[in-house]
């Protein structure tokens, strides 16, 4: 089968070369799937793409026509895919449901370990001669209550680690697992409780209609001040405006972002030579007690070669006419 694989970069390149059996004849370009590059398709069966790829009803209309009838995507979340209209225009969709939830969940405690002990200003400092330890005072994680949002794959390993920590966590979910309870220092709770009950916050939930902007002014009212905010999941799930309203007011003392809700025209490229025109994550970019990561949580060794061995099973399965529970179409 002929398959075009978009936003491709040079280090995943070796992994889906492995993974590829020879069965596919398969093209890596590194554009991102925009309203510009879907005519690049025109003759392919199927495409993969990653999760800043635009596969909106108007692009996926333009790929119907030029004969796509798969997408593989490369990543767990599906936001960003019209599944209706893929439908509609019987086109089969199928994700990697999981490539290592060890890796976003590791990377989220990253994330909070930064900026609890100042990391980043603190190797600034040694680099420059500077050993003060002025304004680099942390606190213990131990005893902290953190407060998860979406107790699935990834939520649950971060459980796991800060219940190692001697965190005490509570955990939103709307399906839940009383196992987790028994297991752990943890328990469910509503989401108001760990609005108001958690030091630390962390966003493990998928970004759909429910979800969107669950951080937004009026929950912020409810969290503690100088709570600390931390996003793995999607961009979309914060309100981003309103979230440097309270880094302006103290009210949150620390933000931790892996995503970024306007960075489908920001991460994965090199833009050193670029003006930057986006003024909200300028303004993001001004906190000392903020700090970014370009959308970088699923990138491990082990998350680099699953992804690549669910995407060629899924193309696999749909060139030899398999359903899978992969497919996101029912
Ligand atoms: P999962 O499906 O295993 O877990 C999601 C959990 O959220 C489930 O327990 C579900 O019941 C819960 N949930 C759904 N709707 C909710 C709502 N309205 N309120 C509260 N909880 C809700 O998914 P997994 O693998 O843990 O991934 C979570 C998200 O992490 C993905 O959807 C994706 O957006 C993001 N992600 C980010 C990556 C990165 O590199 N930054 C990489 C992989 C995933």
């Amino acid at each position: 089968m002929k398959v075009l694989f978009y936003s491709v970069h040079s280090f995943e390149i070796p992994y889906y070369e492995a993974a590829n059996s020879g069965q596919h004849e398969i093209t890596l370009e590194s554009k991102q799937l925009n309203n510009e590059t879907a005519d690049l398709a025109k003759g392919y069966e199927a495409i993969s793409i990653f999760s800043n790829d635009d596969a909106s009803a108007l692009i996926l209309k333009k790929l119907k026509k030029g004969g796509v009838k798969f997408l593989a995507l490369r990543s767990a979340g599906y936001n960003h895919v019209d599944l209706k209209t893929a439908q509609a225009l019987r086109m089969r969709v199928a994700r990697v449901p999981a490539y290592s939830p060890y890796a976003i969940a590791e990377h989220a405690v990253a994330l909070m370990l930064a900026l609890n002990r100042k990391i980043v200003e603190a190797v600034r400092r040694i680099k420059s001669f500077n050993f003060s330890l002025d304004g680099l005072t942390g606190f213990d994680m131990n005893s902290k209550t953190v407060g998860i949002i979406g107790v699935g794959k990834i939520g649950r390993i971060v459980l796991k680690i800060l219940d190692g920590m001697g965190c005490r966590i509570l955990g939103y979910d709307i399906e839940e697992d009383v196992t987790l309870e028994e297991k752990y220092n943890f328990s469910y709770c509503n989401l108001d409780t760990l609005l108001r009950k958690s030091d630390i916050i962390t966003l493990h939930c998928p970004l759909n209609e429910a979800t969107q902007y669950i951080i937004n002014e009026e929950s912020i009212e409810k969290m503690k001040k100088g709570v600390m905010l931390i996003n793995t999941g999607r961009g979309k799930l914060l309100d981003t405006e309103a979230v440097i309203r309270a880094l302006k007011s103290g009210k949150i003392g620390y933000l931790g972002l892996d995503v970024y809700e306007r960075e489908e025209s920001l991460f994965f490229y090199d833009r050193s030579d670029e003006i930057l025109q986006d003024d909200v994550f300028a303004r993001l970019l001004t906190f000392k007690n903020v700090v970014i990561t370009g959308h970088q949580a699923f990138l491990t060794e082990t998350a680099l070669k699953n992804i690549a061995t669910t995407t060629f099973q899924n193309l696999n399965y749909f060139s030899q006419g398999i359903k899978t529970e992969n497919e996101l179409i029912a």
